[in-house]
């Protein structure tokens, strides 16, 4: 079992996990979520944006930022799946659940937790772009920005991170960890390792 901080990290963490840190605590994001709602409030005045929360990573952020917000605003939710189970080269991802509004003619705000490659949120802003709205903007918790592999305006970044894996705050490894407070690092066990503990 892996002590972290005293958080409630559960009996059977997978044993290829060797720590796991905060990176950002529940308070820093409470701040800087309060900040990202405020700049979106002052750009978004006298209008009322349809939020979409790409599932399932963002639930969390989108609960907390709809919730600081004070303009008006719908909230609705994509799912995307990878093909195969990886991300295929061009981002192409299946939509699992499309939206429920209709877009076209709206200010649209896409919320999301974390940009890696940038390759899924290119895709969906292709597809979403293709419905024309009046406006879109993107909203990301988190942002690997050295890891980015295509161009992609992003509006609003509440943290760049380095290139490490992060759970918590709705963010997971294989499912687990998204109940976690703060943001989490995780150290992995390389290869070596993981024969001669095993
Ligand atoms: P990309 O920007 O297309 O490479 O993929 C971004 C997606 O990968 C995010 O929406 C997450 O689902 C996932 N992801 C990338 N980095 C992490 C991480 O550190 N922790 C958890 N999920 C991650
Ligand atoms: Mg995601």
């Amino acid at each position: 079992m892996i002590e972290s901080d005293g958080l409630r990290v559960g009996r059977s963490a997978p044993d290829h996990i060797r720590q796991m840190r905060v990176l950002i605590s529940a308070e820093r994001l409470r701040q800087r979520v309060e900040e990202l709602a405020a700049q979106i409030d002052a750009d978004f005045k006298d209008e009322t944006p349809v939020l979409i929360g790409l599932l399932k990573g963002s639930f969390i952020f989108l609960a907390d930022l709809c919730r600081a917000l004070t303009v008006p605003h719908l909230v609705d939710f994509m799912a995307i799946g990878a093909y195969g189970g990886g991300t295929s080269p061009s981002g192409a991802v299946r939509l699992l659940k499309d939206l429920s509004v209709n877009i076209t003619g709206r200010s649209v705000l896409i919320v999301e937790d974390i940009i890696d490659s940038g390759l899924t949120l290119a895709y969906i802003r292709r597809l979403l772009l293709a419905r024309q709205p009046k406006r879109l903007a993107i909203v990301t918790l988190l942002d690997k920005k050295e890891r980015r592999q295509t161009d992609l305006p992003i509006e609003y970044v509440g943290f760049e991170i380095g290139a490490g894996f992060v759970v918590g705050y709705g963010l997971d490894l294989a499912e687990r960890y998204r109940h976690l407070p703060d943001i989490n690092e995780l150290e992995l066990l390389d290869e070596e390792e993981m024969t001669t503990s095993a």
